[in-house]
């Protein structure tokens, strides 16, 4: 991978998610935006609570930075029990996934990330452990191998993917609640940047200064707070800590972020289907080859966002840029000087080293 980026909606590192642990909302009150999903849950918590039963499986799916990780635990919360978290990559073998189910109390939650690269004979599994609460135990192995069933606990399966397309069918099938997330309004992001600007302490020059920040966040939480830090050292070293307008501009400016929100990568996967491919229709493994990048992490990472802008369209034939896209582009490189898009920018940021 060749790019980190300030705007890439995932972690960048465990430091970071620390500093983000701080900020994580703990109770559905305090967790923004997503309402219906929230109603939702709501509802099927407090009958939880009424029946005295877990609550049912839920699937969560949609880009990264969004609130998934943060939802999981906001539930177990709200349940009153214990989170245990795995991943797919994680569970490597069915004994892997045995061990973890072992270990949870009544109407604990079981949270397993990426679920989508959970392995096919770990997935088998599961199945049981969904529906009847039960997982069959393999002991020995070769000629005396033999297995038992081992009832389990009564417990609640979150799982989150960036990808839905690719758990499978029967997988889905068995979750009881299954739901996107959205990329957050301005508005939104708004009231998340002024609650973690308030738990970071930082010195707000007036009520709306980080209004620009939430427009150019890219509809995604982890980013929006990820920019509130850079902005508040910028605050700290030009301006004696407080945060203005001018410091949230020249601090995003510093970062190489549009007023769209966009940052390099973004720009240049856009710009290469402009110059090299003509507007497209273009292959996403020709775009990403070109780009040397993976072209997972650019349908999981810069696409959604483009899309969700109206910068991109998917065709049959391939990935298409709109004609607000080529607006976009030709507006940027006249401000850089020149007449037709710049392949690559002029202002790169030093850790945008592609
Ligand atoms: N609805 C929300 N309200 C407030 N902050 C949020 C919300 N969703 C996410 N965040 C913030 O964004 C960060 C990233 O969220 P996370 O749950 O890790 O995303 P995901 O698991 O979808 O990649 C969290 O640390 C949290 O501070
Ligand atoms: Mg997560």
């Amino acid at each position: 991978m060749a790019v980190q980026r300030t705007v890439s909606a995932q972690s960048l590192s465990p430091t970071e998610e620390q500093a983000n642990w701080s900020l994580r909302p703990q109770l559905l009150d305090e967790y923004i935006g997503q309402s219906r999903l929230i109603e939702r849950l709501r509802i099927a918590l407090q009958a939880a609570q009424i029946r005295k039963e877990p609550m049912e499986h839920l699937l969560l799916f949609g880009p990264p930075g969004l609130g998934k990780t943060t939802l999981a635990h906001v539930i177990a919360h709200e349940l009153g029990t214990r989170l245990h978290t795995t991943s797919g990559p994680a569970l490597t073998k069915p004994g892997d996934l045995v061990s973890t189910l072992t270990r949870i109390e009544p109407r604990d939650v079981l949270f397993i990330d990426e679920i989508h690269r959970m392995p096919a004979a770990v997935e088998e599994y599961i199945y049981p452990a969904m529906e009847d609460f039960k997982v069959d135990v393999m002991v020995d192995s070769g000629m005396h191998a033999r297995s038992f069933t081992m009832n389990l606990k009564p417990f609640t399966l979150i799982g989150a993917t960036t990808r839905a397309g690719l758990v499978s069918g029967p997988l889905r099938s068995r979750f009881g609640i299954s739901s996107q997330l959205d990329f957050y309004s301005d508005a939104d992001l708004h009231v998340i940047a002024k609650r973690s600007a308030r738990l970071l302490t930082l010195n707000l020059d007036n009520d709306n200064v980080l209004h620009g920040l939430a427009h150019r966040s890219r509809g995604t939480p982890r980013i929006i707070n990820r920019l509130l830090r850079r902005v508040r050292d910028y605050a700290l070293v030009h301006n004696n800590g407080v945060v203005d307008t001018a410091v949230v501009d020249a601090a995003l400016k510093l970062e190489s972020i549009d007023d769209l929100g966009l940052d390099n990568l973004d720009r240049m996967y856009l710009k290469i289907i402009a110059t090299v491919y003509d507007g497209g229709p273009v292959g996403l493994e020709a775009v990403a080859a070109t780009l040397n990048e993976d072209a997972g992490t650019l349908e999981d990472v810069v696409e959604p966002y483009l899309l969700k802008m109206g910068l991109l369209a998917r065709t049959r034939r391939g990935r298409q840029l709109t004609a607000q896209a080529q607006e976009h582009l030709q507006l940027r490189s006249t401000r850089l000087g020149t007449s037709k898009p710049a392949l690559f920018d002029q202002d790169q940021s030093e850790n945008d080293e592609v």
